[in-house]
């Protein structure tokens, strides 16, 4: 039988974004995603105490949504996340012996990552494992893992992730990795010196996620991130947008100050990414301001609703969703 046309543009570096399930009521979203994605995932339906909430109870109907629809579009798909510090269930975050926290990271791989394997691109084993502000005597990030594990809960998932599924690309995913600052030069330095550890213990990572989650007022280092993708590029490392959208909310003027204000950064921060090379993927942490984290997590002062995503809440595109078509057609 013959295959369906794709109804997505050809591009050389492929566009996805982040999918919820409690929206798949609405049409218009799911056509949104079948114009525009080559890629889809579960935004939140395979977070650890989503899909696994009690120790022998997994969820996986939320999850199976999203990915059933995605392999009928005939998109990619990839997983989000394993080791996180949020979103951990109450069982879990009372585990604190290594043994305990040890056999629960092994189950809930070979049950969540084995049940897709082979269906899926790409996984976020380990996700915003860079504390904050990534102080040098205590670079990690204070989780449940750290506490139970050490440093150590970090070789182990990438390790447990790889014999679960061989085939999907192993990702190491964090934000605030694209800023001017000393900070931002902590957190790139943190991200690089976890992976060398990786290898030198002789294990595979496939690519650093750069969330993406930007402000307008912000500013791009670009030689930062240009430098930062090189040094991945000599490991063996690709790079991947994982979480884009733009937090416009301190820019006053309405719409349109905001639309200017989020191309002029996403577009340095196109410049940035793609320096060193084309990456894996860009991908939006959602396609359409209707449904976004941003009024819940960080709310603008004056109760107007947030624009971070590439289309606005009426599914209509931003100017900096043309910039990205442009530059991932062209490469
Ligand atoms: O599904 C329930 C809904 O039934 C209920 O009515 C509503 C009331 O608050 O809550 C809904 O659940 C929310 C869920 O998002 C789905 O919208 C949770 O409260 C809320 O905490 C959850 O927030 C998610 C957050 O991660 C925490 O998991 C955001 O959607 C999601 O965008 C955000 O994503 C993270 C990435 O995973 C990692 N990087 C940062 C990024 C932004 O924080």
């Amino acid at each position: 039988m013959a295959q369906a046309a794709s109804p997505r543009p050809a591009r050389r570096v492929p566009f996805g974004a982040a999918m919820q399930a409690e929206h798949l009521g609405d049409a218009r979203y799911r056509a949104l995603f079948r114009a525009h994605c080559d890629l889809v995932l579960p935004m939140n339906e395979l977070k650890f105490g989503l899909v696994h909430p009690e120790p022998e109870r997994f969820d996986f109907a939320p999850a199976d949504a999203v990915l059933d629809l995605a392999r009928a579009e005939g998109q990619d798909a990839r997983g989000h996340a394993v080791i996180w510090w949020n979103e951990v269930p109450p069982w879990l975050a009372a585990v604190t012996e290594p043994g305990a926290a040890e056999r629960a990271l092994r189950q809930h791989v070979e049950t969540v990552v084995g049940r897709y394997a082979g269906r899926l691109a790409s996984w976020d084993v380990v996700n915003e494992v860079v504390a904050h502000e990534a102080p040098p005597d205590a670079p990690l990030r204070d989780t449940v893992w750290l506490r139970a594990l050490g440093p150590r809960h970090i070789p182990l998932a990438f390790a447990a992730v790889a014999t679960a599924d061989p085939q999907a690309k192993l990702v190491l995913n964090d934000y605030d990795l694209e800023f001017e600052g000393d900070r931002y030069d902590r957190r790139r330095a943190t991200v690089l010196e976890i992976v060398r550890q990786l290898q030198e213990a002789g294990l595979r990572i496939d690519a650093v996620g750069i969330q993406g989650h930007l402000y307008a007022e912000k500013r791009i280092d670009i030689p930062a991130l240009a430098a930062f993708g090189a040094a991945l590029r000599r490991l063996g490392i690709a790079l991947m947008v994982t979480e884009l959208d733009v937090i416009d909310w301190r820019i006053p003027g309405g719409a349109a100050a905001q639309d200017a204000a989020a191309a002029r950064i996403v577009g340095d921060f196109l410049e940035g990414v793609f320096a060193a090379g084309r990456p894996a993927a860009v991908i939006a942490w959602g396609l359409t301001d209707r449904y976004s984290w941003v009024d819940d997590a960080m709310p603008h002062a004056d109760g107007t609703p947030s624009r971070p995503l590439p289309f606005d809440a009426d599914y209509r595109p931003k100017p900096w969703f043309d910039l990205i078509e442009r530059r991932l057609r062209d490469g």
